[in-house]
């Protein structure tokens, strides 16, 4: 079966029992996904013409009046007829190859009660190559599969570096924080993901995470000051946690601001801050720190990591409240695998 993506006019083939995606990257096209999993939406596009059966994924994810309007998840729907369809194609997958591998865990430090700084190591003469930003999943048994963003960019990639917040009762989080001990062989997929910076653009860029959110934002920002982005476009970080406890790095983006050339400012955000933080600075919900910061976003490029609450409002708001244009809001949304193994077909 042939789809056709408009408007690019690139054209692939889809083999019987393949999702839009999987063929899409099978042909080199990369088109946007996250969880690949039909949680996030990160994948959603029209259909101009054809027919697709729709495949499993979270009704919240996609409505009935939006399948109605000719959308789909490209990472569940497959055609049953010729497709065209309408799509961003964010660039060609290009020679970034999507890879399994092997990897050592060499260090864990836990920097605060409930996250922990995981270091691994590829095996000798392996790098990983990706673009700073994305994503790896790590395979566990039974064919489960948890997804941890790189915290290090491309050109420091002698080992690779995520932030794990401990879930209680959590599959992998809570292994990582009861029994390893650091020296574990685990298997990982990577890279994936289209979480990354858009060097084309020359707008100015407003960073937004919350919690472990901040580690692809981290990798983001390095390699940005690394190519020194931001002499040409101004950049601001808001982190927003829980207390000050929760900012689990807390010189490093200080650090950033005061070392760098150009403009770099650094905002982090307390939703509920402890009597004994004494906190000086912002209170409140980290997207909303922004929207109080910025009356107009039309001109600005988002990049947004965290849970899917903030993700969501944030998307929201700034579209809707502030005239972010849709496609200059990027985002990794921490969705839990465990909702959606539950998802509805
Ligand atoms: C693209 C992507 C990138 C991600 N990157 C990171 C990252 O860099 N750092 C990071 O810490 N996490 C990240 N996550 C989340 C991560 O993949 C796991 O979902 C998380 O670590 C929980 O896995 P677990 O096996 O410990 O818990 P599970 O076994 O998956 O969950 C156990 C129970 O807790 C619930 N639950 C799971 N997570 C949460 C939560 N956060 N809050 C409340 N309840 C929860 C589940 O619904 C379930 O009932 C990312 C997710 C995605 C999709
Ligand atoms: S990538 Fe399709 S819904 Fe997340």
């Amino acid at each position: 079966m042939q789809i056709t993506i408009k408007p690019s006019d690139h054209a692939f083939p889809c083999d019987a029992d393949e999702t839009v995606l999987q063929a899409a990257m099978r042909a080199d096209l990369m088109i946007p996904y996250g969880c690949r999993n039909g949680a996030c939406g990160t994948c959603k596009g029209k259909i101009i013409d054809g027919d697709v059966d729709y495949g499993a994924y979270q009704r919240s994810t996609l409505s009935d009046d939006e399948k109605r309007q000719g959308l789909a998840l490209f990472c569940c729907a497959k055609p049953l007829t010729e497709l065209v369809i309408e799509v961003r194609e964010v660039r060609r997958a290009g020679d970034i190859q999507i890879r399994r591998l092997p990897c050592r865990i060499e260090s864990i430090d836990k920097p605060t009660f409930d996250v922990a700084i995981v270091k691994i190591k590829l095996p000798a003469n392996e790098r990983l190559q990706f673009l700073a930003g994305q994503y790896i999943d790590f395979l566990l048994k039974d064919g489960k599969r948890r997804s941890f963003s790189l915290a290090t960019p491309p050109h420091a990639d002698e080992l690779l570096e995520l932030h794990i917040r401990h879930v209680p009762g959590g599959l992998f989080s809570d292994a990582l924080f009861t029994q390893y001990k650091g020296r574990e062989i685990l298997r990982f997929e990577g890279p994936l993901g289209t979480f990354y910076l858009r060097e084309e653009s020359d707008k100015p860029i407003i960073f937004v995470a919350g919690g472990t959110g901040f580690a692809p934002i981290k990798g983001i920002i390095l390699h940005a000051l690394h190519h020194d982005i931001q002499l040409t476009r101004p950049m601001v970080l808001y982190w927003g946690v829980r207390s000050k406890q929760d900012l689990y790095l807390p010189d490093l983006p200080k650090r950033w601001q005061s070392e760098n050339p150009g403009p770099f400012t650094y905002i982090p955000v307390l939703s509920e801050p402890k009597p004994e933080d004494a906190w000086p600075g912002r209170i409140g919900f980290v997207h909303q720190a922004v929207l109080s910061d910025f009356s107009d976003l039309s001109g600005y490029n988002v990049y947004a990591c965290g849970g899917p609450a903030m993700i969501d409002a944030a998307k929201r708001d700034f579209t809707t409240l502030r005239g972010l244009p849709p496609d200059a809001f990027f985002a990794d949304s921490f969705t839990y695998a465990a909702e959606s193994e539950a998802r509805t077909t």
